[in-house]
């Protein structure tokens, strides 16, 4: 469905765009690589490295140009919205650095023990998706309405300006 909000002051869709085809990218390399191969696997843990840091960088740009304001705009109106407060107060993104970061201990050990690895990474790359692609939903579905009630058109326009800015920039 297509949003209801004028492209120039939706904040969400262009960055996710981007997510998205991150998700897909690594959907299809894991799909393909040999865990048992070091060379395989090193090259994979090379791209997640890449995609869970910009990942990372694009829940920094949030949090700190969308949702600290949004925050700030619900306290002036004395409205209260867990949902803002704690949509990035997780660690899933931490603990998937951290265990790409780990694999290349494992990727130096012998075949069985970087299979044994890359049965723990798809596992654990298949949660993170399942929680993160319905994350960008609530923000566009959810987030977005409440940016669109609570910022005025032009706030808006220069929020966006800068949220692609930092992303093009980080
Ligand atoms: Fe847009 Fe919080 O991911």
């Amino acid at each position: 469905m297509a949003p209801s909000w004028p492209e120039e002051v939706d904040v969400f869709s262009v960055p996710h765009s981007r997510m998205k085809k991150l998700v897909h990218k690594y959907s299809n390399m894991i799909t393909t690589t040999d865990f048992r191969d070091e060379v395989d696997l090193t090259t994979l843990l090379k791209n997640l490295m890449n995609v869970f840091t910009e990942f990372k960088a694009h829940e920094q740009i949030e949090n700190i140009l969308i949702m600290r304001k949004l925050k700030n705009k619900l306290k002036a109106a004395s409205v209260t919205s867990a949902a803002v407060c704690n949509c990035h107060s997780d660690n899933r993104l931490t603990d998937m650095l951290d265990l790409v970061v780990d694999g290349y201990r494992w990727a130096h050990k012998t075949e069985q023990e970087r299979q044994v690895y890359g049965n723990k990474l798809m596992n654990a790359l298949d949660i993170f998706t399942q929680n993160f692609i319905p994350h960008m939903e609530e923000e566009e579905e959810v987030f977005q309405p409440m940016l669109m009630q609570y910022f005025s058109y032009e706030e808006l326009k220069d929020l966006k300006a800068k949220v692609i800015y930092q992303h093009y920039i980080s």
